[in-house]
């Protein structure tokens, strides 16, 4: 009997190249997992190319629901941006995904785990780094191995009659809940514009003339309502993600600096994680205090980069998620966002734990804050400072 090999199949050129790598050159049989984490593929469709492929058995989890609560809600509470700009949709799901693999390669009792990244991107650091924390098994990663490259997995796919949609033969396409990476093609010159029909959760044409507004609840960092409905995680996410792409919001387009060191040009959709972290950050600022502000924004930038560098397991993440979490006892109240042909912007804000306070910041007569307390206080402030420019002026010049 042949040896098991298991493999994350998304139905795409990669993986469908990475089944037949594994029966033919590795003499394997094949398990196929399909991960479910708002991908959008009609999961009867992917089964049935995996049973096309010869796969020997094909796997179907339904993981949405988790990785809103495990990786989205978690991301949100860091204002996770990757560079100031990246979400971390595929950055998040791949944890999860490579985690439902290992437990059914301990089910199945596998030989082999393998994956369809490529050795230029991130989502081999992502794979790697989560199989090896539970795992001592190989990894076969047919597209790194052989040093693949997109024309010849097209070929290979041709020949073994491997069928292959014509969004796929342009770009290469990530999606989830989160967001839709669009890479490659015409897009691998930085200075393209990307084609509108590149894009499809968000609307580039015909926008609405009249503004769209969104109200978010938020508990404990967490949102939980939003225009007044309480809504599951999941449906939540996929509620603003419509409503906010309507409106033309979520595209995101930048050079990225990969794990590996490439610069990369990444052109994204999405519009409900530019929404709800824009939302999340604001009520933030208004909960917080000065302090907390200016150091959780050096957290979450770690917290953005460690996800996004495949080190999730790492344990000054989960000595972060402490800090993070920690922090969001107050941050619990309502966002106001108003959505505009593409632009978002918050207009209201409002929280009982909010630290305004009309009283003191109001400029009319009624303000509490006596200005005459400041006139000590800004002495104090700037007093190292002020007496460091005399001394500085009187230096004598290097001229
Ligand atoms: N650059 C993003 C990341 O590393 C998106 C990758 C998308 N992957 C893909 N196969 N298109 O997370």
């Amino acid at each position: 009997m042949a040896q098991k090999g298991i493999l994350a199949f998304s139905g795409g050129l990669d993986t469908s190249v990475v089944v037949k790598y594994l029966q033919e050159e590795h003499d394997l049989d094949v398990i196929t997992v399909t991960v479910d984490v708002g991908q959008g593929e009609d999961h009867k469709k992917v089964a049935a190319k995996a049973k096309k492929l010869g796969v020997k058995k094909h796997y179907n989890i339904d993981a949405r629901k988790e990785f809103v609560e495990r990786f989205i809600f978690p991301s949100i509470k860091a204002n996770a941006l990757y560079q100031k700009k990246y979400c971390l949709a595929t950055a998040l799901a791949r944890p999860l995904i490579a985690e439902k693999v290992l437990d059914i390669a301990q089910k199945e009792k596998v030989t082999a785990l393998a994956h369809g990244c490529s050795g230029k991107g991130n989502d081999q650091v992502r794979f790697d780094i989560t199989l090896r924390s539970g795992s001592d098994l190989p990894i076969i990663a047919p597209i790194r191995d052989k040093n693949l490259d997109r024309t010849t997995e097209l070929e290979f796919a041709k020949k073994h009659g491997i069928e292959i949609d014509t969004v796929a033969k342009r770009f290469s396409i990530d999606q989830n809940l989160w967001g839709r990476a669009i890479e490659g093609g015409i897009l691998e010159d930085p200075y393209n514009e990307p084609p509108d029909d590149a894009f499809i959760w968000v609307k580039t044409k015909n926008l609405p003339e009249k503004p769209t507004y969104l109200e978010i609840k938020f508990a404990n960092g967490i949102p939980v309502e939003v225009d007044g409905k309480k809504l599951d995680a999941v449906r939540l996410i996929e509620y603003v993600n419509k409503k906010a792409g309507q409106a033309g919001v979520g595209i995101v387009d930048h050079i990225e600096d990969r794990v590996v060191g490439i610069k990369s040009r990444e052109v994204y959709e999405t519009p409900a994680a530019t929404c709800l972290i824009e939302a999340h950050t604001d009520l933030e600022k208004m909960v917080h205090t000065k302090h907390q502000n200016k150091f959780k924004s050096i957290i979450d930038d770690e917290w953005s980069y460690l996800v996004y560098s495949g080190l999730w397991q790492d344990p000054l993440k989960q000595d972060l998620d402490g800090f993070i979490e920690s922090s969001q006892y107050a941050v619990t109240g309502t966002v106001k966002l108003k959505l505009f042909k593409g632009s978002v912007r918050v207009v209201g804000r409002k929280s009982k734990y909010s630290l305004y306070s009309h009283d003191v910041a109001t400029y009319d007569a009624e303000s509490t804050f006596d200005q005459r307390m400041a006139n000590g206080f800004v002495k104090l402030w700037g007093m190292q400072s002020t007496e460091a420019n005399k001394l500085q002026k009187k230096r004598p010049s290097k001229t």
